[in-house]
């Protein structure tokens, strides 16, 4: 995979007439959402900009979005040439990636993420592609942004729930770090940004998807270490389906960071994670995301969504990515259901 260029500013325009000038492209397309065609995209471009336009929301991450895009490119006549910027949060950049991935068979893009969510994870890594027959994901492939143009200028009309779910990203980055870091993301009141925060944010930020870039360089298509990117996730994507079952869905976000919990106890009772950071970060997540609640009959519904969990490689173990410490994960531990019954009553009682 070509290397991912990674641009932390708060100047967008200038880094991206930057970006276009280096990658001397044919002409430029941008793929945007109904909310960033909107809103973002004429703060980058005049009336006269080739705009592809999907619908907003994850719903529409589909085949059949992403079938209009191509068909946008091919009436426009795109070439091998050409450059795609990819304006918009996760839905975005995983389907514009997927769409100039494919495009005959692949032309050059850049990501802008415009979701604290999707500049710290989807953006950035070359994980691109759609939701396909009811499972996410399923469909996509591997493949690099030139450039990824990081700034926090546009987390100011994100929803206080959409920087929360970003940001336990930042924490599982911090944790897999170490504690300088992880001091770092729990010192930062996520609640209560102020207006002159942004350059803070955008520091924390640059710091946190270094740790993506390390992984990812190390491991680009998940045969090991990336999969130490799915800390907090065994669990906290069990969490995201039994309360879209219960009609009272939750931010991935949310999810993660309950996970993160559930996952740092399981840690500190199978490797030896130190207590005393157990309990700083519960505490951080019990201030800033409240509580995922749910009672022992869960359980056996919680053990079955983990067991079919997509990372996890053999339905009759559950495995997960634990810690012994800030910043040593160990990625694939198979763990006793017992000991994730455990876990889990650990953390209602906490
Ligand atoms: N979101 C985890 C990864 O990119 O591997």
């Amino acid at each position: 995979m070509t290397e991912q260029k990674l641009i932390f500013t708060q100047l967008v325009n200038d880094a991206l007439h930057s970006e276009i000038e280096r990658l001397n492209p044919g002409r430029v397309f941008y793929i945007a959402d109904s909310n960033t065609a909107r809103f973002v995209l004429p703060q980058l471009v005049d009336d006269n900009a080739n705009v592809i336009t999907i619908l907003a929301g994850d719903v529409n991450k589909t085949l059949e979005s992403t079938a209009k895009v191509w068909k946008a490119l091919t009436d426009a006549r795109a070439s091998r040439n050409d450059l795609i910027v990819n304006v918009g949060g996760g839905v975005v950049t995983d389907l514009g990636g997927f769409a100039a991935a494919t495009y005959k068979r692949g032309l050059r893009f850049i990501n802008i993420p415009t979701t604290l969510l999707a500049a710290v994870d989807a953006a950035v890594g070359g994980k691109t592609g759609v939701n396909f027959s009811g499972f996410k994901n399923q469909v996509g492939v591997f493949c690099n942004a030139d450039s990824v143009i990081i700034s926090t200028v546009y987390f100011s009309t994100l929803t206080a729930d959409q920087v929360l779910s970003g940001y336990a990203e930042m924490i599982k980055h911090a944790m897999l770090t170490g504690r300088r870091e992880f001091a770092d993301v729990l010192k930062y009141n996520v609640s209560q940004r102020e207006p002159g925060d942004n350059d803070l944010l955008l520091r924390l930020l640059q710091e946190s998807v270094e740790v993506k870039r390390r992984i990812v360089a190390a491991d680009p298509t998940e045969q090991g270490l990336r999969r130490a990117l799915n800390l907090g996730h065994t669990v906290g994507h069990a969490f995201e389906s039994l309360a879209m079952k219960r009609m009272a869905p939750i931010p991935h976000g949310f999810a993660v960071a309950y996970g993160l919990v559930v996952e740092a106890i399981l840690s500190h009772m199978l490797m030896g994670f130190p207590a005393e950071t157990m309990h700083q970060l519960r505490a951080y997540v019990s201030e800033h995301y409240s509580k995922f609640r749910f009672t022992c009959d869960d359980y056996p519904e919680l053990l079955a969504l983990m067991s079919q969990d997509k990372k996890n490689p053999d339905p009759q173990h559950i495995s997960f990515t634990l810690l012994t410490d800030l910043g040593d994960p160990v990625t694939g531990t198979i763990v006793a259901e017992k000991d994730i019954r455990d876990a889990l009553d650990i953390y209602r009682e906490l």
